[in-house]
């Protein structure tokens, strides 16, 4: 995975012996209109930095714009042998969000410069605590060192050797140390998820995709048990095992659990993930263009085997049960057909309509069976629907609530991750338009609110259940590199899931 090691100091920048020290600045202008020029001003009380940038602060070639960067190179007074200094953007704006960015910017920068050892000064800013800084500093800096370019033949590995987060003495040292050993933890289970998400079908089936979870809960110490077609059929998981039919590949139901010692009471939450190595329509086959990207359609699957990972090691006083249904959506002789009605699990029969829509028939059993299985709360992710694509973008993701305090914990779970979700509406109006004339419910509900309707029809399988759905279909991929992440899997919703987990 990620071969970056990170420490945090508390000793003086000045003494700091680096290929690359990273400074953040940001832009205190508050006057508005053409004259007003940028005022850029660094976010350290460190002197002998101060007077290494002040030439170039002064000559108003730096605005301190999000994720800009500039290089000066020997900075004089300073054992660095570079200065990099990185913008926050608009001082009262700056977030612990901006600084995760700008520290990715700041790896970033070095990669591709074969720089391979970067340290970051731990930025002053009234607004965000210390702590919080310097969490989503080393989150940053680990999530900015992936490359997704794992194939290459002629792969030079470009990664950042060694990061340091360099803190004043002055901060709660204690309190920092806690932060930063999270956040590595947080950073590194958001790459493990992305590493998941950039294979390809043919090299991560949904078997290889169960013993990936599987060693990785053996390294980390959680429960784990992967099954396949026997025990689909002996738990009556129809709709799950239709989309799997038509594969020669078998699927895997993956189980994660996370029992803390000594929690016997109290919730279980159970997150569900949607696991499609590879979507290809099925007999509703899609069209050839961008027909490659489906093999990101186990994002949310992977979402939550690196949310478990990082449970496993943050420890929360909580017990987890992770659910992942994984199978491939393909055309076969044995493939399931519009047309088909399925009895899933809970007993619900279902109306095959359109056979691409197969995440809502894995994730049906796999709410079901997470239920099963105690789960007092559940959260599901899913790369589920174009339309909510069409509503939000590669802008927010989507979210979906049978329970307004559970949501309110997700919304507050946001704030501390820094990831946008968007709450969009059940109701019954969608869920009439999901009712069937021969079964229950069939699996599309037309062209319209594509995103609501396939809420609705995963709420049938969370009856009672408090429960989120998060559609990542649209923030799974990052359709053109940022200065502070790679093009490729984004790792998205690992952090809030986390952070969700964490609220209980
Ligand atoms: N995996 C797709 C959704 C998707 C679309 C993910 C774009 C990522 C990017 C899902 O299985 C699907 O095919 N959904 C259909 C549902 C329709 C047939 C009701 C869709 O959105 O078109
Ligand atoms: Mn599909
Ligand atoms: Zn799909």
């Amino acid at each position: 995975m990620s071969f970056m090691r990170t420490q945090l100091t508390f000793a003086h920048l000045a003494g700091i012996e680096t290929e690359l020290l990273a400074v953040l600045a940001a832009d205190t202008q508050t006057a508005k209109g053409p004259d007003a020029k940028p005022l850029p001003v660094l976010l350290t009380s460190d002197a002998a930095v101060q007077a290494a940038a002040a030439a170039v602060l002064a000559s108003g070639e730096f605005k301190a714009g999000a994720n800009e960067t500039l290089l000066l190179h020997a900075p004089a007074g300073l054992m660095a042998k570079r200065l990099l200094i990185v913008g926050l953007g608009k001082q009262p704006k700056a977030t612990a969000n901006s600084v995760r960015s700008a520290a990715g910017a700041a790896v970033r920068f070095a990669k591709p410069r074969g720089i391979r050892d970067v340290a970051l000064s731990l930025p002053e800013l009234q607004q965000v605590a210390g702590a919080r800084s310097a969490r989503a500093a080393v989150e940053g800096a680990l999530v900015g060192d992936y490359d997704p370019d794992t194939y290459r033949s002629d792969r030079k590995d470009q990664s950042v050797k060694s990061f340091t987060l360099a803190a004043s003495e002055k901060e709660d040292q204690a309190a920092l140390e806690a932060a930063f050993a999270e956040g590595v933890i947080v950073g590194e289970s958001q790459n493990f998820t992305r590493v998941l998400v950039n294979e390809p079908g043919n090299k991560l089936t949904p078997t290889i995709l169960g013993q990936r979870a599987a060693e990785m809960a053996a390294e980390v110490g959680l429960g784990w048990e992967v099954h396949s077609t026997e025990k689909l059929h002996e738990l009556k998981m129809g709709a799950f095992w239709s989309v799997s039919q038509g594969s020669e590949e078998p699927p895997a139901l993956i189980v994660l659990r996370y029992e803390p010692e000594g929690v016997t009471d109290g919730p279980v939450l159970g997150l569900v993930g949607k696991g499609i190595t590879f979507d290809s329509g099925g007999i509703s086959l899609k069209p050839g263009d961008n027909m490659e990207k489906m093999k990101y359609d186990m994002a949310g699957g992977a979402a939550m085997i690196g949310a478990m990972r990082a449970i496993a090691l943050l420890k929360p006083r909580v017990r987890v049960v992770g659910v992942v249904c994984a199978a491939e959506n393909m055309p076969d002789g044995k493939a399931q057909k519009p047309g088909d009605v399925q009895i899933a699990m809970s007993g619900k029969s279902i109306e095959i309509i359109n056979t691409d829509a197969e995440g809502r028939l894995v994730l049906a059993d796999g709410l079901t069976y997470a239920r099963q299985l105690g789960a007092t709360h559940l959260i599901d992710a899913a790369t589920l629907t174009g339309a909510c694509v069409v509503a939000l973008g590669m802008i927010n993701a989507g979210g979906f609530s049978n329970d307004d305090q559970t949501w309110d914990k997700f919304d507050d779970a946001l704030e501390i991750s820094g990831e946008k979700f968007w709450r969009l509406p059940l109701g019954e109006e969608y869920a009439e338009l999901i009712k069937s004339d021969i079964g229950d419910i069939k699996n599309t509900g037309g062209r319209w609110g594509g995103a609501s309707t396939a809420a609705e029809f995963l709420k049938v399988f969370a009856e009672d259940t408090p429960w989120i759905h998060l559609d990542i279909a649209g923030l799974a991929w990052v359709e053109d590199s940022r200065p502070y992440i790679a093009k490729g899997p984004s790792g998205v919703a690992v952090r809030s899931i986390l952070e969700w987990v964490r609220s209980f």
